[in-house]
């Protein structure tokens, strides 16, 4: 992003904070908790925002060599992506072409893949180079892996689940792709991966990053008390950027225009339709997925993976590290708990309905969208929820 679009940016932030208001949309929304907890809906949506749609899947740091290779899943779909000696980046249905077994788990290095059944062997470009006892079968049976779409750009890797599926990075990410090249992406390299189920609906972890209306609250021990409250909720097309002033944004009403600095005083959060999170960048950067990979809504894996910018000093590594045990206790001792405890109220019937306000604009967008996607009429799945719990429409 140029830096006119930075510094319009930071002069909106400006007005509101001189203002001393938040931004606020133009509806507070009643939700149904069907999003969260509908088995119906939730297979619905593995197939139609997951398994339909290219994902913003992995960052180059997640696999910066060749011969490394990062496995995961899109609900449930497991995917394997691999570093070819080319230092090309390419994406495999992770099964074995024999049985179906899963041939990698997590992050690591390698020439290839050997099937832990029977030892079938692959490359990382996906070949099959090895079969014990080749003679045991037909010649056109001996199979490579099935490669997916891939397009790496910008330090990130968008995967399309489906072997047909259309892929393309600048479709995909439309008007947000100018705006997250001021994150650097590529200057980033890996510290820290966590991932473990987690009580939640894959949607709750994404909710905790398009509004910051909780941060105050629930984050006073990590953040502290005495953020700004007036953030910017940008669109751009499906996906959003929580815009956050840092304290000292007002320094820049004492500095003429042309010397503000690139970072203009401001961070972002930005969420990647539909279930990536990225943000931070100072110094830390983070990259959160929640994977819906079971049969349980109420369930998802938890992807949280954190970099720092390379070439670090030691006393930067240091200060990369705080942040990254920093970015941890907030998501995993203060977010996690409270999303799990919605969730489960919701799943024992104690509300038939949630609330997004005139500070969560960028939830009420996302969730539009979502319902768009898959053609869902919140409005009548709201009654029907107050109608079964025998409460009034209006309660
Ligand atoms: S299932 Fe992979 S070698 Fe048999
Ligand atoms: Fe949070």
């Amino acid at each position: 992003m140029d830096k006119a679009k930075r510094v319009a940016i930071a002069k909106d932030v400006l007005r509101l904070v001189e203002q001393g208001q938040p931004e606020l949309g133009e509806e507070s929304w009643e939700a149904d908790i069907g999003r969260f907890i509908d088995k119906d809906r939730f297979e619905l949506e593995k197939r139609k925002l997951f398994l339909e749609r290219p994902q913003l899947i992995a960052l180059t740091a997640d696999l910066p060599n060749p011969g490394d290779y990062y496995a995961t899943d899109i609900a449930g779909r497991p995917i394997l992506i691999t570093r070819n000696k080319e230092g090309e980046a390419k994406a495999f249905l992770n099964a074995c072409r024999h049985r179906g077994v899963k041939l990698a788990e997590g992050c690591g290095h390698g020439a290839g893949f050997t099937c832990p059944y029977h030892g079938w062997t692959y490359n990382n470009d996906g070949a099959l180079i090895s079969v014990p006892s080749r003679q045991a079968f037909e010649p056109e049976q001996l199979r490579d892996l099935i490669a997916l779409p891939i397009a790496e750009e910008m330090g990130m890797i968008l995967v399309h689940p489906n072997p047909e599926g259309h892929l393309d990075f600048d479709e995909f990410f439309g008007p947000m792709k100018a705006y997250l090249e001021d994150f650097d992406i590529p200057d980033y390299e890996l510290l820290s991966a966590y991932r473990a189920p987690a009580r939640i609906n894959w949607k709750h972890a994404v909710d905790g990053g398009l509004e910051a209306y909780h941060v105050p609250f629930l984050h006073q021990n990590t953040f502290g008390t005495g953020g700004l409250a007036q953030l910017l909720h940008r669109p751009f097309g499906d996906h959003h950027a929580l815009i956050a002033p840092r304290p000292d944004i007002l320094k820049l009403k004492d500095i003429p225009e042309a010397e503000w600095p690139h970072s203009c005083y401001f961070t972002s959060t930005n969420s990647i339709f539909p279930n990536t999170v990225i943000g931070g960048g100072d110094p830390v950067l983070f990259f959160q997925r929640t994977e819906p990979n079971t049969e349980d809504p109420g369930v998802c894996d938890y992807i949280f993976r954190l970099y720092g910018r390379k070439n670090a000093t030691p006393e930067e590594r240091a200060r990369h590290l705080a942040g990254v045990d920093f970015f941890m206790k907030v998501s995993l001792e203060e977010d996690l708990p409270v999303q799990t405890s919605s969730q489960i109220m919701m799943e024992e019937g104690a509300v038939p309905s949630v609330l997004f306000g005139k500070r969560e604009i960028n939830l009420t967008r996302m969730h539009k969208a979502y319902d768009a996607a898959i053609g869902h009429d919140n409005e009548a799945s709201v009654r029907e929820q107050k109608r079964k719990m025998g409460l009034s429409p209006s309660n």
